[in-house]
């Protein structure tokens, strides 16, 4: 049973750090602390706690998604890069069994076609992908609603 205080893990993964001077004119202006910071002010307001992680390394990432992944309610993951290439990323949130959203600051359709396969869709609750930094707010507001069905 899902607790009252929902826990959500936020992962990003590499080059997430850089966001606010990266490709401005993809990513936008916001770091990754403002984006962090304005979850945090929405999970008070969803009744959620946020937990988050960044890290350029994928055994990191996987490492994070076993040992405070898979203790949390819910996930939002912007895998980054890994998104479109990482086996090994894939494989620790299955074997965390915790529903995540995943989501894109990009559309990441409208871009290269190497970006247009994710291996992490499929096993998503669903995907968030091209409104900026919205997307983060708008996929916790969507994994809220997952896991609190009827609220
Ligand atoms: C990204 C899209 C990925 O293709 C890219 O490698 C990123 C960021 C996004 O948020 O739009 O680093 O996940």
């Amino acid at each position: 049973m899902t607790a009252d205080v929902l826990s959500v893990g936020v992962l990003n993964g590499p080059n997430l750090d850089l966001l606010g001077s990266r490709e401005k004119e993809l990513y936008g202006e916001a770091g990754l602390e403002g984006i962090l910071s304005e979850l945090d002010e929405l999970g008070k307001e969803l009744d959620a706690r946020i937990t988050a992680v960044q890290s350029n390394h994928e055994g990191e990432l996987a490492d994070w998604i076993r040992d405070v992944g898979a203790r949390q309610d819910g996930l939002l993951v912007n895998a980054a890069a890994y998104t479109h290439t990482s086996v090994a990323v894939r494989d620790a949130l299955l074997a965390a069994g915790v529903p995540f959203v995943e989501v894109h600051l990009t559309n990441i359709w409208a871009r290269e076609p190497f970006r247009h396969h994710s291996l992490l869709s499929d096993i998503a609750v669903g995907v968030v992908s091209g409104f900026g930094s919205d997307s983060y707010l708008l996929g916790m507001r969507a994994l809220a609603s997952h896991l609190r069905p009827g609220a």
